[in-house]
């Protein structure tokens, strides 16, 4: 378990950059205990989890395989906590869960739990630990599920925290399996490196893009290229890692030309759950960010179509049937990646890796 984390005080620990708040949400193997944000993936990392996660669904397919996985972590429970709108997440973390035999608790709507009572989030996680030993959160708040790893690290209950989504901050397990997909999707093109990824759509309040940027700078010369309206463009947060570690990236509202550079497009839907004002993104012009049948003809033999889901109007639906769209995919790989994740997690990736290698 991660025991740097309880000798630190709260208001050092979060004024630390995310790169050296990694080492306290580690297990001394190198897997993560906490998982919070994408920073805590690098390279060899991402690796180990991919490989993983290919020996899992290999290991599902047959009965015996399924039964093996699930007698791996039947003495463990998650509580997963979803205090925002979630269908894949969720479901795909419950699925993961099942797959590993861990049983499963869930808090959806905070008006039926004690919250609604005015208990604090911090007694509602602590009560939380003390029936379950994972907690899988989704929150509209920044920064909660690193403040929550912390109060429980430094409580007699510590157990870890998987950030299933953070408001318009981090969605690291998203980015695990969007980059799950794309090694797939390119494993006989040459891998990931020199690819160009374009993203797409709201660029500047998708968690999603936070964290897959940043993930994709673990891979030598993949260029990013953003393309929105000005008003939705990539945060400056974002472009400043790029640019410290020396990634090749470009904003444009040109979505044709970048199209027709792409290797991996990755749509996004207009966030405006997020809006500060009544109609403020429908006063902006998308119409010029959507992926239809004219950007299908522009899009390169192999590249692919990306989307984290769920969408709108920003892919057309007649998209669908062509063999480049992989948001399908996509969204089942996020069950084999965190199904991966979770085994880390509780430290039976030895058993897979040996359960794999004596049977295939
Ligand atoms: N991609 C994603 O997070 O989808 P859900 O909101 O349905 O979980």
């Amino acid at each position: 378990m991660s025991k740097r984390l309880a000798n630190i005080a709260w208001e050092t620990f979060s004024a630390l950059p995310l790169t050296e708040k990694t080492s306290f949400l580690m297990q001394s193997d190198g897997a993560p205990y906490h998982t919070l944000f994408a920073q805590q993936f690098d390279y060899a990392l991402l690796d180990q989890l991919a490989t993983l996660a290919n020996e899992i669904r290999a290991i599902a397919k047959t009965r015996v395989g399924a039964e093996f996985l699930s007698q791996q972590v039947t003495h463990k429970r998650a509580m997963l906590y979803f205090s925002q709108p979630s269908s894949r997440t969720f479901l795909s973390f419950v699925s993961a869960c099942q797959i590993l035999g861990v049983q499963t608790g869930e808090v959806r709507d905070t008006a039926i739990s004690s919250e609604f009572k005015g208990e604090s989030r911090e007694d509602s996680v602590r009560t939380f630990s003390s029936y379950f030993d994972l907690i899988i959160m989704r929150t509209p708040e920044k920064g909660l599920a690193e403040h929550m790893a912390w109060v429980l690290s430094n409580s007699d209950r510590p157990i870890p925290i998987i950030n299933a989504g953070s408001g318009q901050d981090q969605h690291p397990t998203q980015a695990l399996l969007d980059i799950y997909t794309l090694l797939r999707s390119f494993e006989r093109g040459g891998g990931l490196r020199d690819k160009t990824v374009v993203f797409c759509g709201d660029l500047l309040r998708g968690r999603t893009v936070r964290s897959l940027s940043y993930l994709l700078t673990n891979y030598p010369n993949v260029r990013q290229l953003f393309v929105a309206p000005e008003p939705l463009q990539v945060g400056t947060d974002v472009l400043a890692i790029l640019e410290q570690k020396g990634v090749p990236f470009a904003r444009t509202d040109d979505f044709h030309a970048a199209i027709r550079e792409a290797d991996a497009v990755y749509m996004t839907r207009i966030q405006d759950e997020w809006d500060n004002a009544k109609g403020e993104s429908a006063a902006i012009d998308t119409h010029r960010f959507k992926f239809g049948l004219d950007e299908l003809a522009l899009l390169p033999p192999r590249a692919i179509i990306m989307h984290p889901l769920p969408r709108r109007d920003e892919i057309v639906t007649a998209v669908d049937g062509d063999p480049r769209a992989m948001y399908w995919r996509q969204m089942r790989n996020g069950m084999w990646i965190r199904t991966a994740l979770i085994a880390m997690t509780f430290g039976c990736e030895k058993r897979i890796h040996d359960y794999f290698r004596h049977n295939n």
